[in-house]
């Protein structure tokens, strides 16, 4: 049982998060640093980039949480990070930080998995679910739709055989010619784009199961870009038949993991979860068809402390400890 505010940190990729959670009061402040714009020149994350950044940028995105929370460092119970999955060297940057605080301020800290923290994401919202509930968790590296039978018992239903949901985004939008992270642009662009020119197909809908597969849609792009014009008008109807199919498959699959568990309510998180067309459908099917849906707002769909924060301090109150060692675990399962 933890009386205090905990501090929540992420740096498992290539934004440094840092919150503070509060079990009664809520979330006190948060603040993100994006290294975006660093990895953009080399397309993609390059790892040791992201540390050097995190460590840049960790300590003082600190001091200007607390200060934002109006909270001395005295005044923190708990201290909770992302302990992977993720970039080694990027994860022991918070790793070392948080645990090297929590000891000089003798409070416990928590390594957190950083897909819990994307699943708790809609606790932090003022209307919460309650579990059970299923969780489609659509990221950069992740697809999978999770049911939450209480908070910290996880059910994996269905996962990717190939690309993350947020992956296929990304190399779609590149393979069209946009800058990296490509995901948010290629969703921006699909929005002026016209619906029913190309139609592709929504993989893996045509038969009973929850998994996913998105490296087959991918190459149906790259066929009908590469036999196009290629045109701005044609690559904004090109993502707009890319967004619709991804879109419509998430739905289904979702609607029959719901139907499957039983459960009435659904939570999106994860990177994808911002996607406006996913929440608008969901939105829509959710009043069709009678059950609740939870979104994070969007700055807590993509990576953030806040949830970290929240994931920690749910584990800290229910008696997790652990020891002082500071341990990262690039992989690790839910
Ligand atoms: O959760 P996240 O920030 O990081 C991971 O843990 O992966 O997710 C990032 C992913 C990227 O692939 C990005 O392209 C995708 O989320 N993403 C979007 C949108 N915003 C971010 N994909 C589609 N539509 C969006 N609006
Ligand atoms: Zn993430």
């Amino acid at each position: 049982p933890i009386a205090k505010p905990v501090l929540g940190i992420e740096s498992s990729c290539d934004e440094t998060g840092v919150a503070v959670y509060d079990l009664e009061r809520g979330l006190l402040a948060h603040r993100l640093y994006s290294q975006v714009r660093l990895h953009a020149e080399y397309g993609g994350v390059v790892p040791e980039l992201a540390s050097r950044d995190h460590v840049r940028k960790l300590l003082p995105l600190v001091r200007e949480t607390l200060a934002a929370a109006g909270l001395d460092v005295a005044g923190l119970g708990g201290v909770a990070y992302t302990a992977g999955p993720g970039l080694i060297g990027a994860l022991l940057v918070g790793a070392a930080a948080a645990r090297a605080l929590a000891w000089s301020l003798e409070v416990p800290a928590i390594g957190v998995h950083h897909m819990e923290g994307h699943l708790l994401a809609p606790l932090l919202e003022a209307e919460a679910p309650q579990a059970p509930f299923v969780a489609l968790l659509v990221s950069g590296g992740h697809s999978m739709l999770i049911a939450v039978d209480a908070i910290g018992s996880y059910r994996l239903l269905g996962d990717t055989l190939d690309d993350a949901a947020g992956e296929a985004f990304d190399k779609t939008a590149k393979l069209m010619g946009l800058p990296y992270p490509g995901g948010p642009q290629l969703a921006r662009l699909a929005e002026q784009g016209q619906s029913g020119r190309f139609r592709f197909s929504r993989p893996m809908t045509d038969r009973p199961g929850l998994d996913f597969s998105f490296s087959g849609l991918k190459t149906q792009v790259l066929l009908a870009w590469q036999n196009s014009d290629q045109s701005d008008a044609t690559r904004a109807d090109v993502a707009r038949g890319f967004e619709e199919a991804m879109v419509d498959t998430l739905r289904i699959k979702c609607l029959r993991a719901l139907e499957a568990t039983g459960a009435k309510s659904l939570v999106i998180a994860g990177g994808v979860g911002a996607n406006r067309r996913l929440r608008a459908q969901l939105a829509e099917a959710a009043s069709r068809q009678g059950f609740r849906v939870f979104f994070p707002r969007p700055e807590f769909c993509t990576d953030n402390g806040a949830m970290i924060a929240l994931a920690g301090a749910l584990r800290l109150q229910a008696g997790q400890l652990e020891s002082n060692a500071i341990k990262v675990f690039p992989r690790w399962d839910l």
